[in-house]
């Protein structure tokens, strides 16, 4: 496939995709490889992250797997969506010469339930505390695919706050010799961030989803404004939520941006982060922002 400046090569096994690696590392082994893993479904806040990881690295691979330990029993797997065509352009016009497109087989060679990664003190709250194998599903296969692509860096989004923030922790405490980059949100012209979950809104829907967005700067403005007391800041992120009728709040935390652990107060010693997720319809969404930047 050569249609944009880029060639793209699309590798399926294990062997293809160290081959390829190896060839986009070059012959003297000093170019840099960054990685960006998705499950497809290729929007514009994944063109961002590939686009970084161009910005960042030499070479950029980009994985597609629906990796299915991440997904709940009541989480509908086969409904994922499924845009492998569309995917490989987006990607090549984004900056990948490599994407890896392997099967459940050549992930769990063994089934999926072989090994699993757990990151306690992460796993568990927040998008843990309702999805609770959801983040051993992402760590598991997140070091898995570090380990059959073994790239130099790896791009992540801020989107998903709570997501890169369990793959820094698990990197650290394994010693896996991956550069972690946290992409800022990329998010659409009224401020609803960008996901794969936005087609499912109706037009209503789509409008009130915006509530996520409008809730966080109300609570970024009031810690501008002096606010320091974290339960105030989760008052408004509450009440601005609980205005929107097609919105129902799931959870909403100010907490320490390096653990997530919940904070009482606002200050200079600790970054803050302020997280929310919400259905909106039948649809979950979620959204962050660092506080007091
Ligand atoms: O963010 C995602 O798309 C997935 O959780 C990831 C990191 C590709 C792991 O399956």
């Amino acid at each position: 496939m050569a249609a944009g400046s880029i060639d793209l090569e699309v590798v399926q096994t294990v062997e293809g995709i160290r081959e390829a690696v190896a060839r986009a590392r070059g012959s003297s082994a000093g170019l840099r490889v960054g990685f960006v893993p998705t499950m497809g479904a290729l929007h514009a806040g994944h063109a961002r992250l590939i686009e970084r990881c161009r910005e960042v690295a030499d070479r950029v691979v980009v994985s597609i797997f629906v990796n299915p330990t991440q997904f709940g029993p009541t989480e509908d797997l086969a409904k994922y969506p499924r845009t492998l065509d569309r995917d490989l352009e987006v990607a090549q016009r984004a900056g990948a010469s490599v994407v890896f497109t392997p099967t459940d087989e050549i992930i769990y060679p063994r089934g999926k339930a072989a090994t699993f990664v757990e990151v306690p003190g992460i796993s568990h709250v927040l998008e843990g505390a309702v999805r609770p194998t959801h983040f051993r599903g992402v760590a598991t296969v997140v070091l898995a695919l570090f380990e059959i692509v073994r790239p130099d860096l790896a791009v992540f989004g801020q989107k998903d706050f709570q997501q890169q923030l369990l793959i820094r922790r698990m990197v650290g405490d394994l010693h896996v010799p991956v550069e972690i980059v946290t992409e800022p949100t990329v998010r659409e012209a009224d401020g609803l961030a960008m996901s794969s979950r936005n087609r499912y809104l109706s037009p209503e829907e789509r409008a009130a989803a915006t509530v996520l967005h409008r809730a966080l700067e109300a609570a970024r403005a009031a810690v501008r404004g002096g606010e320091r007391e974290a339960g105030r800041v989760r008052q408004i992120l509450d009440r601005t939520i609980s205005l929107e009728r097609l919105a129902s709040l799931d959870y909403a935390e100010v907490a320490d941006a390096d653990s997530l652990e919940p904070l009482v107060s606002i200050d200079a010693s600790r970054r803050a982060v302020a997280l929310v997720a919400a259905r909106v319809g039948t649809t979950r969404l979620i959204d962050n922002a660092l506080l007091a930047e």
